[in-house]
């Protein structure tokens, strides 16, 4: 087992990646003497790992109580969090905690619900089972939530302490999962390690990977994002961390969640490129490879569904992006790959510039 840290505010968390160790869990939240504990997990995941969790939590005499939700990035609500804010009433005791058993929405839910249940005194910790989460939404502080107009409208900082990642769990996704994990680690490699992309590129088609092949990528992504969060924890500067975020965001949210947030992301990494290529920042050769480089690993040619009106939308979704301030919405744009993007005001990118953006890969 691998054991990495990270600090939030003077407070550390500990990172714990290995294989075949969930039987540990229990061990571990005892170490931690909560009274109670809460675990927050979807209703699928539920069946796979929280009741497991649960046992294993129960054996080392520790009552638990198990809430769920259904799947699905539209359950990223307050609505969702208010509702398991009322239902661990009565139950979580100051001295209590709230484990979160799923993917990136468990993570986010259960987070934000831990930090506001009387006020930030229960202790949270994350047991991602998704690729997606694994490396990057366990990895730091950050949970929000989603508005009817956008993503991450409202959020807090809330860091777990210990984030505890089996690798064994991760066998069980679908390729469309793995697929969609595998971009966040992409997007590092394509900024901080061509090398690392190289392996990631190399990777069997059918991606049915081993316990060794996903201890390499989880632990590689997280060594990178950690190097990207030094001096960053709150995770607002860094522009690796951003990297297509702008576009990918919008074009997650007006997919009607239809498109996973790695494959939003992927469609939004190339639009940017493109993007910057038209400010004269990467090469056309680069932006082919950007192209190809997600192509390789499965994911949408092109935006689904495209019109003028999703365009609009995209464009004018824009105005809701919550890093947006009063010189716009913020891009990172690669000047070249293996280097840090580049922050750039969005006031001084013209809208038709963006959508012609958005046409290139539609
Ligand atoms: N807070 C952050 O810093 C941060 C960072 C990255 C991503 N995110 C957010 O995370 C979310 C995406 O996370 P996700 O991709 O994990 O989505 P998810 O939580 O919806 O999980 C994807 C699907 O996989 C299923 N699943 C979970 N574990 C499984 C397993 N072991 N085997 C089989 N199926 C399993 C779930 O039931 C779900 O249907 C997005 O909302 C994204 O914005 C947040
Ligand atoms: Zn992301």
């Amino acid at each position: 087992m691998e054991l990495k840290k990270f600090r939030f505010a003077g407070k550390e968390t500990e990172v714990f990646v290995g294989a075949d160790i969930l039987n540990d869990i229990g061990n571990k939240i005892a170490e931690h003497d909560p009274y109670r504990i809460v675990i927050v997990t979807d209703t699928d995941v539920k069946k796979s790992y929280g009741e497991f969790v649960k046992k294993k939590i129960e054996e080392q005499g520790i009552e638990c109580l198990l809430l769920d939700f259904h799947p699905g990035e539209a359950q990223k609500a307050r609505e969702i969090k208010d509702r398991i804010l009322d239902e661990m009433l009565g139950f979580a005791t100051a001295d209590s905690g709230v484990v979160a058993v799923g993917g990136g929405i468990v993570l986010d839910v259960a987070g934000y619900a831990a930090c506001e249940y009387f006020r930030e005194k229960l202790k949270f910790f994350a047991v991602p089972t998704t690729l997606m989460a694994a490396h990057d939404a366990a990895i730091g502080a950050k949970n929000a939530l989603n508005s009817r107009f956008a993503k991450h409208s409202f959020g807090v900082y809330y860091p777990p302490e210990f984030v505890f990642v089996d690798v064994e769990t991760l066998q069980s996704l679908s390729q469309r999962e793995t697929r969609n994990g595998l971009v966040e680690s992409i997007k590092h490699a394509m900024a901080q390690d061509t090398d690392f992309l190289e392996y990631l590129l190399s990777l069997p088609s059918d991606l049915k990977l081993s316990k060794e092949e996903l201890l390499k990528i989880v632990n590689h992504t997280i060594d990178l994002k950690l190097e990207c969060m030094k001096g960053d924890e709150y995770e607002m500067f860094n522009p690796v961390l951003h990297l297509g975020h702008t576009l990918g965001h919008q074009i997650e949210f007006h997919s009607g969640f239809n498109l996973t947030h790695g494959e939003a992301l992927s469609l939004g990494i190339r639009a940017e490129a493109v993007l910057a290529n038209k400010l004269g920042m990467l090469s056309s050769e680069e932006v082919t490879r950007v192209s190809s480089i997600f192509e390789v690993i499965g994911m949408p040619k092109k935006i689904p569904n495209a019109s003028e009106e999703l365009f609009g939308k995209v464009i004018d979704g824009l105005r809701y992006d919550n890093k947006r301030t009063r010189n716009g919405t913020p891009f990172f744009l690669l000047k070249k790959l293996g280097a840090p993007p580049i922050t750039i005001n969005g006031n001084s990118i013209p809208k038709e510039q963006i959508k012609e953006c958005l046409k290139a890969i539609s």
